[in-house]
């Protein structure tokens, strides 16, 4: 646990953080039940290449949560990349966003990563000016084409 002040700290992701996860989620644009993530909490809780945390506020409880992973690639070293991060869109410009950053990437570091990325939506400008500003900076752009395989 790594406390910020008297306001909030960071911890791992609990199975019974699910539902304000899930809220947060929303957030960011993605729907899920707090059923939805208590199940993925409980699967990633079992993979030691991915990592969720969150930052909980001793009055307001969780205010933002980051999930990132770690992938052995064959064309490359192995890399970290943030898969999701959302902030409370009431406590934004607290710094909470870029101390979950910062433990990603304390966390990539150990686990030998020679990277950290992030994919942010091009729609998403604040988004791009607070990795900017964090040292991240765009290495190329990609269109992302998805294939549903769900039915018979
Ligand atoms: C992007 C996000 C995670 C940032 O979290 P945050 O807690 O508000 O960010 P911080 O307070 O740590 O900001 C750190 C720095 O980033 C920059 N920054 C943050 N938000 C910014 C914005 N909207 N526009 C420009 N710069 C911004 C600033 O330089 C800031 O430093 P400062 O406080 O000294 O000005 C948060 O705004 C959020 O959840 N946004 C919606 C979801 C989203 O876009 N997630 C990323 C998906 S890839």
């Amino acid at each position: 646990m790594v406390t910020h002040g008297s306001h909030w700290t960071l911890r791992s992701a609990e199975p019974a953080d699910a539902a304000r996860l899930a809220e947060l989620s929303a957030q960011l644009g993605y729907a899920a039940t707090a059923t939805d993530m208590v199940r993925r909490l409980t699967l990633l809780a079992g993979d030691d290449h991915s990592a969720v945390f969150v930052a909980e506020s001793d009055v307001e409880g969780i205010v933002g949560w980051l999930h990132v992973g770690r992938r052995q690639g064959l064309l490359t070293e192995p890399d970290a990349e943030i898969h999701a991060l959302v902030v409370d869109e009431r406590r934004r410009g607290a710094g909470v966003g870029s101390a979950l950053v910062r433990a990603a990437e304390a966390w990539a570091r150990e686990r030998g990563c020679a990277s950290l990325r992030v994919r942010c939506n091009v729609i998403r400008t604040a988004a791009h000016a607070f990795y900017r500003s964090l040292g991240f900076n765009c290495s190329k752009r990609q269109d992302v084409l998805d294939k549903l395989l769900a039915g018979p």
